[in-house]
């Protein structure tokens, strides 16, 4: 059993452990909360978004959905929710309304407020209208480190927009992300379901240009590289390999 003084001192350090971690909460830019639902579903209602939004899945996406489903062992159908929350979000274009939320809720025979918690976590999915081309542009350390201000400048020069915000066509909406896993490709931004990497002031605008004008830009690493090799050549395995017995005792 515990001194008083040993209670003391763990609590103490209890303390200033919470204390020493704790940091201001991270805030989604879509809060708050509509009553109806629960405060961690983050929602409001709007002319586009509410419960009387219409969606059902198409007939076709229904027989993928159940496709989806069947995957699953019995019991657990509920483990299809994040594919069946993205081929809802695709079906819409872009984004997830509550009703397809509720509808997926509905197929997996689960409570609203578990689907609510998943597309709330995930930041694939877009619980707000984003224009037909989605761009996220990472800037997280090494992409800050390779200038991903200079990406977040440029599309803020050549589309007048700040992060959050959608063009007046439609066309285009920017989200500041933080990583994407592809940091060793920095700077990158993802578009749609694409990766662009290895970017500079030039390969943004032309990707906009690109979309701009309706053609698809070439995704993938914009310097040369064809993936993540090193940019100035092989450092590594340059030679054939060794056969068996490398560095193996003579003796053995
Ligand atoms: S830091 Fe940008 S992709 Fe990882």
């Amino acid at each position: 059993m515990l001194s008083s003084l040993a209670r003391a001192l763990t609590s103490t350090s209890v303390r200033s452990v919470r204390n020493v971690h704790r940091s201001a909460a991270a805030c989604s830019d879509s809060l708050f909360v509509n009553y109806r639902y629960h405060s961690l579903l983050q929602h409001r209602d709007s002319a586009d978004n509410n419960v009387d939004t219409p969606f059902e899945f198409t007939a076709e996406n229904l027989k993928r959905a159940q496709a989806i489903i069947s995957i699953y062992p019995d019991g657990h159908k509920k483990a299809a929710v994040i594919p069946l929350l993205d081929l809802a979000q695709r079906q819409v274009g872009n984004w997830l309304p509550i009703t397809a939320m509720h509808e997926v809720a509905k197929l997996l025979d689960m409570p609203r407020m578990r689907v609510y918690e998943v597309a709330t976590f995930y930041t694939m999915f877009m619980r707000n209208p984003v224009g037909k081309y989605h761009i996220q542009v990472c800037t997280t350390t090494p992409c800050w480190l390779r200038g991903s201000d200079d990406i977040m400048v440029t599309i803020h020069e050549k589309l007048g927009l700040k992060p959050g915000e959608t063009t007046k066509d439609g066309l285009f909406t920017l989200s500041e992300v933080e990583c994407l896993g592809a940091c060793v490709n920095a700077p990158m931004m993802q578009i749609n379901d694409d990766y662009y990497e290895d970017l500079a002031v030039a390969d943004t605008k032309e990707i906009l240009d690109t979309l701009t004008a309706g053609k698809k830009p070439k995704a993938g690493p914009r310097n040369g590289r064809f993936a993540a090799e090193p940019a100035g050549g092989l450092t590594s395995l340059t030679g054939p390999p060794p056969g068996p017995g490398f560095m193996v005792r003579d003796d053995l």
